[in-house]
């Protein structure tokens, strides 16, 4: 939209308020983030409750619910709202809007509007249409000719904000939506994000994630890769700390550790490398482009160039098929790569795709139990690797200050979050931090004076 027709639409709609309730991953609360900002433009401020709204907003993620069902009971509970407000409209967005579109308004008569992922930048115009016109919008169409060209919009990004620099994914593992719900991949320019971030930088930001389903194929239209984007904006930009997700083990190479190597005052020493199975012949039917033997290589590889290197991964239990024995294997993965932080689901059938239709699916008990079995070893596994933190020093930027107990709280940059004595004067500062206990979950430190 331009900004002339955002000006005229902030002029026919009053100032009222917007709910938006979001389910799913970082990139979901990215889009978030957008849609406030883009409502803001015209006139809509966030509200902290759906009773306080005017338009509310379903930001659902399909990739491991069953989205629709949720989408029923939300907009369940919002009957007695819409009697109370005949103002109030309610609009579903993301991978379910994406993935439902026009069914999703038959199925619950409730709802105004449904619009897909890359309708995102459309929402004040839908928004509009469905006040003036009060008709029913569905807009769910993918641009698969446009370049991915955006600028990232955020009202309060805060100490640490996500940047998108891909979108969409080409990799169709068998057992994912995303492709169908995010299409193809497309690139943003380098210029373009080198740009996005100074922006940033000077609002305050002191550290971005650079965000994409597999960022590691992200290839811009001069032909950049990812490591040479990673570079790029370690050294062209003022912006203090870089973090990324998501790595596809498959495409990550000798280059990109070198390169966060080279430039480890800026790039977290920090890497997500799904598994998602510790089984060679599940990989296989999962389609993920290497064996168990290639992702410990490329594990070896990182550690031997990063050292110090934190590690996390997804692993997905009870896909068609797993035996026992392989998720045995899933198991010794753990012991072998001593993963510090795990993200660990059941597996379940996504519209679609074509592991939804292997035979042999396994019973919802099953997989909890193989669930509950996982987490149990990495529990152990993590908590040894914390407290090998003890007595080290760790460079932590302060984000959040908790006045009750007069405490700060950041994040390392191998990721781990820290609590420590302090002011918050200390928001936004990257402060060196001695831990004295390992929990579980979380660090305790002193601050060391500098
Ligand atoms: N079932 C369970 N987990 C899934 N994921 C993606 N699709 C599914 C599915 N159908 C998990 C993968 C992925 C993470 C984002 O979600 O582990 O890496
Ligand atoms: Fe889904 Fe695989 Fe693409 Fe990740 S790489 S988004 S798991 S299809």
């Amino acid at each position: 939209m331009t900004s002339v027709a955002m000006q005229e639409n902030k002029e026919n709609i009053q100032q009222s308020g917007v709910y938006i309730s979001t389910y799913g991953c970082q990139m979901n609360v990215n889009d978030t983030d957008r849609m406030y900002a883009l409502l803001e433009m015209v006139n809509f401020n966030p509200v902290n409750r759906p009773e306080d709204a005017d338009l509310i907003i379903i930001n659902s993620c399909s990739v491991r619910e069953k989205p629709v069902h949720k989408v029923h009971s939300e907009v369940g509970r919002y009957k007695n709202l819409k009697k109370t407000n005949p103002k109030l409209k309610i609009g579903v967005g993301g991978c379910v809007g994406q993935q439902e579109k026009q069914r999703l308004l038959t199925d619950v008569p409730l709802l105004d509007f449904v619009f897909g992922t890359d309708a995102i930048d459309e929402l004040p115009d839908i928004v509009e249409k469905a006040y003036k016109n009060d008709q029913k919008i569905v807009r769910a169409r993918f641009e698969h000719q446009k370049p991915y060209q955006i600028q990232t919009l955020n009202s309060n990004p805060g100490v640490s904000t996500f940047v998108n620099i891909t979108k969409g994914c080409d990799n169709f593992c068998t057992f994912c939506v995303v492709p169908f719900t995010r299409g193809r991949e497309r690139s943003r320019a380098t210029s373009e994000l080198v740009k996005d971030i100074q922006t940033l930088v000077k609002r305050g930001v002191k550290e971005v994630t650079l965000l994409g389903q597999n960022v590691n194929s992200y290839k811009s239209e001069c032909g950049t890769n990812f490591a040479q984007l990673l570079e790029r904006l370690a050294q062209d930009t003022d912006i203090e700390r870089i973090r990324y997700t998501t790595s596809h083990p498959k495409d990550f190479d000798q280059e990109l550790c070198d390169v966060m190597q080279r430039n480890r005052e800026k790039i977290c020493e920090y890497i997500h490398l799904p598994v998602q199975s510790g089984n060679s012949e599940v990989l296989a039917r999962m389609n993920r482009g290497y064996t168990r033997q290639h992702y410990l290589e490329k594990v070896q590889m990182i550690k031997d160039t990063i050292p110090g290197v934190s590690l996390s991964t997804d692993i997905i239990v009870g896909f068609p098929g797993e035996t026992e024995e392989q998720f045995y294997d899933t198991l010794s993965l753990l012991d072998e790569v001593q993963y510090e932080t795990l993200f660990a689901f059941k597996y379940s059938p996504r519209p679609f795709t074509k592991a939804a239709k292997f035979e042999d699916q396994l019973s919802e008990q099953e997989k909890s139990e193989r669930l509950n079995q996982l987490f149990k070893k990495h529990d152990e596994i993590s908590f040894a690797l914390a407290k090998k933190y003890e007595g080290q020093n760790l460079k932590v930027l302060v984000e959040k200050y908790d006045e009750e107990n007069q405490r700060v709280s950041g994040r390392s940059t191998q990721n781990k979050l820290v609590h420590f004595s302090g002011e918050s004067d200390l928001i936004g500062k990257t402060v060196l931090v001695n831990i004295t206990e390992a929990f579980p979950q979380t660090l305790r430190g002193k601050r060391v004076e500098a």
